[in-house]
């Protein structure tokens, strides 16, 4: 299962490509509004720094660049795409899972553009994501199960769904918003093929009390060894 960082942040970008070996970024009109710059300043960023490590490409390491979430229509929605793939050879584009989304989404990927839809909440949108050639289906996780919900069902049923169907592999099933280490195991077991989350949230996952327990007590075994004289 790949990592995905959830950021528009450089520097978080740049720790955890470093530090832990993220396969991809997702970003959102939120994480760019916290970056604290203007979008297209953000993007080329992202553009210059996939080509710093060298690593450019969609399918070496996909960067999800969201359109504006005011555009309603098809042919607006397939423009704004269209200037934003042209940045960069990783960006995916990302486009919310509504009627007119799904229409632009299927032209994006007949002329190229690889695309990623988001904002899913159901099966049957994470169904039609895949009938229409996207790259990447985003069902949300963290915010589902804020609310109540449990998501291992979820997951499994859109697996399955795309097993059956011969989907899998073709449109990467990314859960999205994940918020904790209990959730990547839930969607590790039910074979998603990426986790996209926050920096805080990985960093959380590979933290474990026992570790430094064993880690002090081993110390304590290593001082008190005898030593050669
Ligand atoms: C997914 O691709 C989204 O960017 C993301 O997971 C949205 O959720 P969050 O910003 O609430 O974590």
């Amino acid at each position: 299962m790949k990592y995905f960082l959830d950021s528009a942040k450089i520097d978080e970008i740049r720790e955890a490509y470093d530090t832990f070996g993220i396969d991809g970024i997702t970003t959102n009109p939120n994480h760019i509004m916290n970056s604290g710059k203007p979008f297209y300043t953000v993007i080329k960023e992202l553009a210059d720094f996939v080509r710093e490590k060298g690593v450019e490409g969609w399918d070496k390491f996909p960067i999800s660049v969201e359109i504006n979430p005011h555009l309603d229509d098809a042919d607006e929605m397939v423009a704004m795409g269209t200037k934003i793939a042209a940045m960069s050879p990783n960006f995916v584009i990302k486009i919310p899972c509504t009627q007119a989304g799904i229409t632009a989404a299927r032209r994006l990927e007949q002329k190229g553009v690889r695309t990623n839809l988001t904002l899913v909440f159901s099966a049957s949108q994470a169904l039609i994501a895949a009938k229409n050639n996207s790259l990447f289906v985003s069902p949300f996780i963290g915010w589902k199960e804020n609310s109540g919900e449990d998501c291992v069902q979820y997951i499994q049923d859109i697996v399955t769904i795309y097993e059956n169907y011969g989907f899998l592999g073709k449109t990467q099933i990314i859960c999205a918003a994940v918020r904790n280490g209990k959730q990547f195991v839930d969607c590790a077991v039910a074979g998603a093929d990426i986790v996209t989350a926050g920096l805080q949230v990985y960093k959380d996952s590979f933290y474990h009390p026992f570790t430094d327990y064993g880690l002090e007590k081993f110390q304590a075994a290593w001082d008190n060894t005898i030593t050669e004289e």
